[in-house]
């Protein structure tokens, strides 16, 4: 079934998207992608073509640029779409709420027209525990209240959710996956490709990741008085070929339904780990010292948030199987391998 669907991967150079590229190719489906490298280079997709010995077909296009994309649904023939493309720095949303509306909502906007001209009506949405908000129960299932969001790049997923179920109601043909995912960590055990953010990493892995390579001297902990085992917040740390692999079984899942659907599921292990115990594992997977401060706690944070993965366990046959320590050691092989400062 797999081997003749071709799949568009919106934003398949970046951190998610090349992973699950490395996946869908190892799983038999073919691929075509485009970026236009905003928070990514090209590299990432030639260690895509190293790890899986094939060659990409690469659209270097923004998703906002219509006649790109006609070209593409035009020489392809696209059995559906994963789209990941879009911002995702919560800090800078908020300096830039009208970039991050026009990338993600309008670029989503723009894509979802093409792929309906063209006929195509299915699609895999990357969607985010942000939609949340502060979780009213944990473990977090589905059907928990969202909206609540407190930052534009949340509001961004949120309003983007909610485009694609109305979508869904005009036109019942559509299939559309939307994959809330919890934090995805970690790297492909080649080392070949993992996350590599530009400038100074907003999110606590690749901090913590820069702290043990000597890149960034300690780290800051964002509170110590949570209501947690430590006072540290507590997440749901996902490794990244774990939610790669969702990916995969919905996309066979919605390729072989007979029926439209919009499908909500979590990504995430179901387990939360504390700021102190990432670090500790990190130190423990990485044998370096990572010296940190405790600070105020950011604002807009939460204490806790994990995931009922109930639902993709028993929907997609889908469960989180690599351990922190596997996200830690993998993380830190990339690290390694792609030779960040040391001193
Ligand atoms: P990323 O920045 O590494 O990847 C996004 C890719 O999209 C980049 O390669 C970027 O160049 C490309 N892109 C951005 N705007 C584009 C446009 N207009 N046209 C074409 N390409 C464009 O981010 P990621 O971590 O791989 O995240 C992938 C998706 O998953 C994003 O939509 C993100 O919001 C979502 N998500 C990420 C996380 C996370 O923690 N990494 C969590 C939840 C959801
Ligand atoms: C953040 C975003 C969220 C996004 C998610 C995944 C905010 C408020 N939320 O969530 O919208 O979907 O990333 O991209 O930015 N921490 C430190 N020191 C650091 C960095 C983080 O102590 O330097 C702590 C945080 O306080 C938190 C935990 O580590 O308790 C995880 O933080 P982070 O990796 O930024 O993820 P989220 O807060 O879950």
């Amino acid at each position: 079934m797999r081997q003749n669907k071709t799949i568009l991967v919106t934003g398949g150079a970046g951190y998610i998207g090349s992973h699950t590229c490395v996946e869908l190719i190892q799983n038999g489906y073919q691929i075509v992608v485009l970026d236009n490298y905003l928070n990514s280079t090209k590299l990432a997709l030639k260690r895509v073509e190293e790890i899986t010995q094939t060659s990409l077909k690469i659209y270097p296009q923004d998703i906002r640029n219509k006649m790109a994309l006609r070209q593409i649904f035009a020489q392809h023939n696209i059995d559906a779409i994963i789209h990941f493309a879009g911002l995702k720095a919560v800090g800078e949303s908020v300096a830039k709420p009208l970039t991050y509306y026009d990338n993600n909502v309008g670029g989503s906007i723009i894509l979802l027209k093409e792929a309906q001209k063209a006929g195509c009506k299915n699609l895999i949405f990357s969607s985010s525990a942000t939609v949340y908000g502060t979780p009213e129960k944990l473990p977090i299932t589905e059907n928990c209240p969202t909206g609540n969001t407190t930052n534009p790049y949340g509001t961004s997923k949120f309003m983007i959710e909610e485009i694609l179920q109305d979508t869904y109601q005009a036109d019942q043909a559509w299939k559309i996956a939307l994959l809330r995912y919890f934090n995805p960590v970690g790297a492909h055990a080649s080392g070949k490709i993992g996350e590599n953010p530009n400038g100074i990493p907003n999110n606590l892995m690749p901090f913590i990741a820069q702290v043990a390579s000597g890149k960034l001297n300690h780290l800051e902990v964002f509170g110590n008085d949570y209501d947690t085992l430590d006072g540290t917040g507590i997440r749901d740390y996902i490794h990244v070929m774990d939610l790669a692999k969702g990916h995969v079984l919905a996309l066979d899942y919605l390729l072989t339904k007979s029926k439209g659907e919009v499908l909500t599921v979590n990504l995430g292990t179901g387990k939360g780990y504390s700021v102190l115990q990432m670090v500790k594992a990190f130190a423990k997977a990485s044998g370096k010292k990572i010296p940190y401060t405790i600070e105020d706690r950011r604002p807009g944070d939460i204490a806790s948030c994990f995931a009922d993965v109930n639902k993709a366990h028993k929907i997609l046959n889908w469960h989180a199987e690599l351990d922190i320590e596997t996200m830690c050691s993998d993380a830190w092989r990339f690290i390694e391998k792609n030779s960040v400062k040391t001193s």
